[in-house]
Parts: C-alpha cells; structure tokens; sequence
C-alpha cells in the first residue's frame, strides 16, 4: 500500500460540542413526535452512537447498507442494497444518518428509493461531514456535523481500505509526494 501519514483535522474533544448542538437542534425539531433512525453502514455507525444518545425523542434505530459498484463519480446507476431496513416506516418520521455527502449521488439513489419503497410520513438528512463544493446533484443535508471540503478523511468511522475507522478523532490521509 502507498505510504501516508494522518494529519489530525478534528479532535474528539472538539467533536463533542458540534454533536451536543446538532443533537439538540433534532430534538427541538421533532419535540412530541417520534423519530426513526436509519444509518448508513458502515460509516456511520460511530457518528449514529453518538447522536442518537443525545436525543431525547422515543427513537427506533436500524441500518441499510449501500454497495456501489462501478467508477464514482460517474453515476448512482451501479448502487445496491446489500442489507436493507427491517422495522416498519410507512407514515413515520425518518432520519438518515450518514457520515459524508460527497457528490450526493449515493444519499440521492437511496432517498429515492426510501420514498418509493417505504412512503414514510418525512425524510430529512443528517450527515457528519458536508463536502459541499462537490455536489453533482441538489439534496438536501438538514443537519450537518461539519463543513470540510479538502482532503480524504479517516476516523469517527470513517475509513481509508477498511482501516482506521475505529480512531476517535478525523483525521486527512496525507500521501507521501
Ligand atoms: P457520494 O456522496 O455518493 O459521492 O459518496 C459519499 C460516500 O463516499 C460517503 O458515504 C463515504 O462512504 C465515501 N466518502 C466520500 N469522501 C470520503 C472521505 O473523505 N473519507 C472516507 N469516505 C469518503
Ligand atoms: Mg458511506
């Protein structure tokens, strides 16, 4: 494997805060109601911890995984669901958790699919990290942790070739030049 070092971007310290805050704006939003939690694995599954600990709301939590074959960035046509949802969503409120929206392709195919599949009462995004400057389609990210366009990030679930998803902090993979 080509040789890179971890830059450190975003502390666990620091990390906490932005999830109190967004943690706290979930719960104002749906106060009284009930709320479905969907994550999207793998990525995800530090970041859906963390939140769904934080919120307050009765909450039901599962996960969907999403495989995508063929070249990224190219189109959402070669994505699959290798495990999808288990517990019932007709006519409820559903949050998405994800860990990056990127050019949005990914989150665009399954949202479309959430809807037509499932007809849940309302379906609102919450990502960790927003890569907006690379957005090739308009979705929309309701909730978004932080706004980091550079770089490829690893930790807090994220991962480089399956590793360093379990690093508490994120961090930018910098190769050696
Ligand atoms: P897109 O929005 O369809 O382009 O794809 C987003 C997905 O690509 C995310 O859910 C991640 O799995 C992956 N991804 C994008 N950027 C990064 C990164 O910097 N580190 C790790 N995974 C990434
Ligand atoms: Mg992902």
């Amino acid at each position: 494997m080509e040789s890179y070092e971890l830059v450190p971007i975003v502390t666990w310290e620091e990390l906490q805060g932005r999830l109190d805050s967004l943690a706290g704006e979930i719960n104002r939003d749906y106060e009284g109601e009930s709320l479905i939690v969907i994550g999207i694995l793998k990525g995800a599954f530090v970041f859906m911890a963390d939140i769904v600990r934080r919120l307050s709301l009765p909450v039901e939590v599962d996960f969907v995984r999403l495989a995508s074959y063929g070249q990224k960035s190219e189109s959402s046509e070669e994505i699959k669901i290798t495990k999808e949802i288990e517990i019932p969503i007709q006519g409820r409120h559903v949050l998405i958790v994800e860990d990056i929206v990127d050019t949005g392709l990914t989150l665009s195919w399954y949202l479309d699919h959430l809807q037509k599949s499932f007809k849940p009462k309302s379906v609102k995004v919450c990502a960790l990290i927003d890569k907006s400057e690379r957005r090739q389609v308009d979705i929309p990210v309701d909730y978004v942790g932080l706004h980091l366009d550079k770089g490829f990030l690893v930790g807090y679930g994220l991962d480089f070739s399956e590793r360093h998803r379990n690093l508490p902090g994120i961090y930018e993979v910098r190769f050696a030049s």
